[in-house]
């Protein structure tokens, strides 16, 4: 059942051309410019007047709102807050009924996630459920939703759902947009004429998994690793943080590449690899000024840079090119090889993939 794959995770990561494609399907009409998402659209009029989106969610799903916040913020410019659902639940937070909150749960059955939408419920929010798995507790406690249709995921570490995920704020975020006019259609047009393309984006940055495990050798037996990005690239540097803590058990941490200079920066030697999400969109200059400054402290690193970049190929140790893309889709693109990195570490390390230790694929446990 895992196809020819050593492991369901990497089966996992392997299809996400075709979930991600599966999670467009139906949804995005690139020449009329149009997003049509069947959940949301009994709530346009709602949607369309909200005053903010709060988004609660766990873990890995956490990080995708994050890429959500910043994709329904630059397209709609509706403000959005992202919270973790076990802290949103315990501090008496201020819900109304012009509220409208966005539950990302892959597997619909986080006891956190559950409480928090039964409280913003309760003082009158409208609950739209980003959910994976059809018919699970959270879809059936939602007013509307969309699901991802990643298909099952047997990994516990998740790859395709947050891709699907991601994918699906994406198209909340355009949608919104429209129903706003805050994006001209010729401009949506394009934006979805290139959504359209990313499965075939994340099939190529897919090749690079023989030079990504070779960069992983290098890197089996550090004790700790630092993931930095910028911008959509923050919440891909804490995901691909987390994917290397969970499966592999090196401490990783992900942190805004400014952040660097008020703490973390101390951790940085020649022993420290240092992931940087370096690709050629807005923050690309000062992402490159981060680099030098790691470089000065001899820090080691690997750069996820856009197909055919030279300027961080001359400061960073290793690099990873992904394809070119707005960067609405940096996310979708950046997260591949870190996935790749985060696995190939693990198997080296002899660690269980699959089943990584003291953890569950749903976590029903408050
Ligand atoms: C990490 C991971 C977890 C989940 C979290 C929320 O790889 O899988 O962090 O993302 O437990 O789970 P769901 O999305 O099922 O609510």
């Amino acid at each position: 059942e895992k196809g020819g794959y050593d492991h369901f995770m990497l089966k996992e990561i392997y299809e996400q051309p075709r979930s991600v494609r599966d999670c467009l399907r139906g949804r995005i009409y690139p020449n009329e410019g149009r997003v049509q998402l069947g959940g949301i659209s009994e709530f346009a009029h709602k949607l369309k007047n909200v005053d903010r989106i709060i988004i609660v969610a766990c873990g890995t799903s956490w990080h995708a709102g994050l890429v959500g916040e910043y994709l329904i913020e630059e397209y709609s410019r509706i403000p959005v807050e992202v919270e973790y659902a076990s802290e949103f639940r315990y501090r008496n937070p201020i819900i109304t009924e012009k509220d409208v909150v966005i539950a990302i749960s892959q597997s619909g059955e986080t006891a956190d996630t559950m409480a928090a939408i039964e409280m913003a419920k309760e003082k009158g929010a409208t609950i739209f459920g980003v959910c994976n798995v059809v018919g699970a507790s959270i879809p059936r406690l939602t007013h509307a939703g969309a699901y991802t249709h990643a298909g099952p995921e047997i990994g516990v570490a998740s790859t395709k759902a947050f891709t699907a995920q991601v994918t699906v704020l994406t198209l909340i975020a355009f949608h919104l947009a429209q129903q706003k006019g805050t994006l001209t259609s010729s401009k949506l047009t394009e934006l979805l004429t290139e959504l359209d393309n990313i499965p075939q984006k994340i099939e190529k940055a897919l090749q690079s998994e023989g030079l990504i495990k070779e960069i992983s050798a290098k890197f089996k037996d550090s004790r700790n690793c630092l993931f930095l990005g910028r911008g959509s690239g923050f919440p891909v540097a804490l995901e691909g943080a987390l994917k290397l803590k969970e499966i592999s058990y090196i401490h990783a941490e992900g942190y805004p590449a400014a952040e660097m200079k008020h703490g973390p920066i101390a951790l940085i030697d020649e022993e420290m690899p240092v992931v940087v999400i370096a690709t050629k969109n807005s923050s690309y200059e000062k992402v490159i000024s981060n680099i030098q400054e790691v470089k000065a402290r001899k820090g080691i690193v690997l750069a996820i840079v856009t197909e055919g970049d030279t300027e961080v190929r001359k400061m960073a140790d290793y690099c990873i090119e992904i394809p070119d893309a707005s960067e609405a889709f940096l996310p979708l693109l950046a997260t591949i090889p870190l996935q790749l990195l985060s696995y190939h570490i693990a198997v080296m390390r002899g660690c269980n993939v699959d089943q990584p230790r003291n953890l569950a694929k749903s976590v029903t446990v408050e």
